[in-house]
């Protein structure tokens, strides 16, 4: 026989849970599932809320119950985003970064000279780790060089330092330099420099030069050594016979272009026709007839004096001995030697 009393206890228990408000959605959390997520729930039914990948949880409720109130109760939980290791810092290198939780990606470049081992970016993962690893900026290296045919290397230098290296390691501004054998010339630069892509600048190159031998001037000789060619770098002296002098220089060399660096001729003196007159030469005034007896050298200037018959006054004009032929200056005026009377154009006062 049931107890009329608890048949009215379980009457009412059973009013109560029908009585019972459902509960609404529950409210959204950044960065949180809920689950079971539905539109309601019973009283009495239990959600559980989970930060998502990539979050944790800082305190608060995770587990509610839906009460007979129907109303859930304030969730205090709170889902950050995981922090992965410092990685502000590349040695040799810059690191570009807002921030380090998830999901950031951080980049990476390294200085000149050094090259990016590794990726150049990398993302903080769900986990709070750096994918992929962190790269590191390593030494930027060039292969030992090739050294030029017909050349040896004659210096080779770290442009930072000054010093010399072994050339088996060449670092990023490491230099060469090389020499060509004799007889050959070099074209292009003679240095080469580890550049920072790792490879080095353009290698130069030797090639062998000859120069036809140079030929005798008029009035003169040239001298050259006694071999049967020459070479790149050889040498020509030259001279001229008496009363010749020598237009060039002296010594010439054969160049890379195979050919001689100059061509110097022998040029005649210059006989003065004026019997007599007072000129400058070398700034000072000399007296032609016995300055030049034996003649002008080419190439020798002097000034005569010409009078501006208007002004009474005197003025110079120039006369250069090229190659035998002295041309006097049409405004110059050789008096006979009998016109004692007249003043000569270098006794006037200067216009
Ligand atoms: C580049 O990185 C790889 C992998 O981390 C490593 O094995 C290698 O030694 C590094 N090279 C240099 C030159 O640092
Ligand atoms: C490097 O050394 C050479 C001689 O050994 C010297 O003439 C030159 O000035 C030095 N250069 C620097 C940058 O120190
Ligand atoms: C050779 O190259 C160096 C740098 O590598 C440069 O400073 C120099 O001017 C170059 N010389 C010539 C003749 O081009
Ligand atoms: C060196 O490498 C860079 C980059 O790969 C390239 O642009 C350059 O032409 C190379 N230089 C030489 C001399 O090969
Ligand atoms: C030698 O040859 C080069 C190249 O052809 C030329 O530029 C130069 O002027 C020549 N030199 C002489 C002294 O003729």
């Amino acid at each position: 026989m049931i107890s009329p009393v608890l048949l009215l206890f379980s009457s009412l228990l059973c009013h109560v849970a029908t009585a019972g408000r459902t509960c609404p959605k529950p409210e959204e959390l950044p960065f949180a599932t809920v689950t079971p997520l539905k539109l309601a729930y019973d009283p009495g039914e239990q959600i559980v809320y989970s930060c998502q990948p990539g979050y944790v949880s800082r305190g608060g409720m995770r587990r509610f119950t839906c009460p007979l109130s129907g109303i859930w109760p304030i969730n205090t939980l709170k889902c950050t985003p995981r922090v992965c290791p410092f990685a502000g810092i590349l040695p040799n290198g810059a690191v570009r970064y807002s921030t380090f939780e998830y999901p950031s990606t951080i980049s990476f470049a390294c200085n000149t000279g050094f090259y990016l081992n590794g990726t150049k970016s990398a993302r903080c993962t769900e986990e709070g780790k750096w994918s992929p690893d962190l790269p590191v900026c390593a030494p930027v290296n060039c292969p030992p060089p090739p050294t030029p045919k017909f050349a040896v290397l004659s210096i080779s230098k770290s442009l930072a330092t000054n010093s010399s290296f072994s050339i088996d390691s060449a670092l990023y501004g490491y230099k060469a330099v090389f020499k060509c054998l004799p007889h050959y010339a070099m074209f292009g630069n003679e240095s080469i420099t580890c550049t920072e892509h790792g490879n080095w600048t353009e290698l130069p190159e030797c090639r062998e030069v000859k120069c036809p031998f140079p030929s005798r001037p008029n009035n003169g000789f040239v001298n050259y050594p006694a071999k049967e060619a020459l070479y790149y770098q050889d040498k020509a002296t030259y001279g001229c016979h008496e009363k010749y002098v020598l237009d060039g220089p002296q010594e010439v060399e054969c160049t890379k272009f195979g050919n001689w660096s100059a061509q110097p001729s022998c040029k005649a003196s210059c006989s003065v026709s004026v019997k007599k007159a007072t000129v400058i030469f070398e700034g000072e005034r000399v007296k032609i007839q016995e300055k030049f007896k034996n003649g002008m050298l080419h190439g020798q200037k002097v000034s005569f004096f010409c009078k501006n018959k208007e002004k009474k006054c005197s003025y110079t004009e120039d006369a250069e001995c090229i190659d035998g032929t002295l041309e006097i200056p049409k405004c110059f005026k050789e008096h006979s030697s009998l016109a004692f009377w007249k003043t000569d154009a270098s006794d006037v006062k200067p216009c």
